[in-house]
């Protein structure tokens, strides 16, 4: 079993891609809803919340964790590597793929507040993108917008052309969040023509699925289980939406590990 887990619906988008690459895994998805949004919080608080989640994913059977979550991973995921028994794959805003992809030599990254301050970005832009203009665009109330299931609003619409008004001239925009490749289509309409927008869902799906290999992961019966620490009722008709098909959602409650870890 994969085990994957974001602060909210985020990650779904993550998931559909593994699901894609590994169609038999059974994958378990935790949304850490209680605690979302993560990007605000303290880094220590995340590192927290991401401990807690990975470890209730390992308690549960996953073979494999998955960070979908930008902001978890520049936080957590040298913690988690060190802390958990399972191999964890993080992912990191698309920067890379970005700058191959510029003529105009300008890259918007959409993303949280928490990523864009890390240390993480802040290398991965000094090793990648030190000859580009890089545009970081903290934009969570997209992530608002996406957790209350709001994908295709004129209001949703107006923040994302907001946020894009202080990038005009990047040819080049990275969902460095996993709440934004749900977000794709609208994005498309405020974009012109030739814009190329970057989503690393599928190459962490790559990843997950060359871990899956090394570790000789079992095919299964491709089950998929959702469950939030927040209230299912309130979130299953955002998860329906964001996944474009019910998914069977439950409850639990996680507790934060006792001992802050840095
Ligand atoms: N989905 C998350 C990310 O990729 C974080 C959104 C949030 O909780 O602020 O960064």
């Amino acid at each position: 079993m994969i085990g994957i887990f974001d602060s909210g619906l985020g990650g779904l988008s993550v998931m559909r891609a593994i699901r894609e690459r590994l169609p038999a895994a059974d994958l378990l998805y935790l949304a850490d809803s209680a605690y979302c949004p993560y990007g605000p919080r303290p880094i220590d608080e995340i590192r927290d919340r991401a401990l807690a989640c990975g470890r209730w994913l390992v308690d549960h059977g996953a073979h494999i964790v998955v960070i979908a979550c930008n902001t978890a991973t520049a936080a957590a995921v040298e913690l988690l590597r060190r802390t958990l028994p399972v191999p964890v794959v993080g992912m990191e805003p698309g920067v890379k793929p970005a700058v191959a992809a510029t003529r105009r030599g300008k890259v918007a990254v959409l993303a949280t507040s928490g990523t864009i301050a890390s240390e993480r970005f802040r290398s991965l832009v000094h090793a990648y993108a030190a000859d580009v203009e890089v545009y970081p665009l903290a934009c969570p109330d997209l992530v608002e917008q996406v957790e209350a299931g709001e994908l295709t609003s004129e209001h949703t619409r107006s923040l994302i052309l907001k946020h894009l008004a202080s990038a005009p001239e990047a040819d080049v925009l990275v969902l460095g969040c996993t709440h934004f490749p749900p977000l794709k289509p609208l994005i498309e309409t405020c974009v012109e023509p030739g814009v190329v927008i970057i989503d690393t869902s599928p190459a962490v799906a790559a990843q997950t699925a060359r871990i899956a290999q090394q570790i000789n992961h079992p095919s299964e019966s491709g089950n998929i289980r959702c469950v939030t620490t927040g209230d299912p009722a309130q979130i299953a008709p955002a998860l329906h939406r964001v996944w474009g098909a019910p998914l069977p959602l439950s409850g639990v409650q996680i507790e934060a590990t006792d001992v802050i870890i840095k």
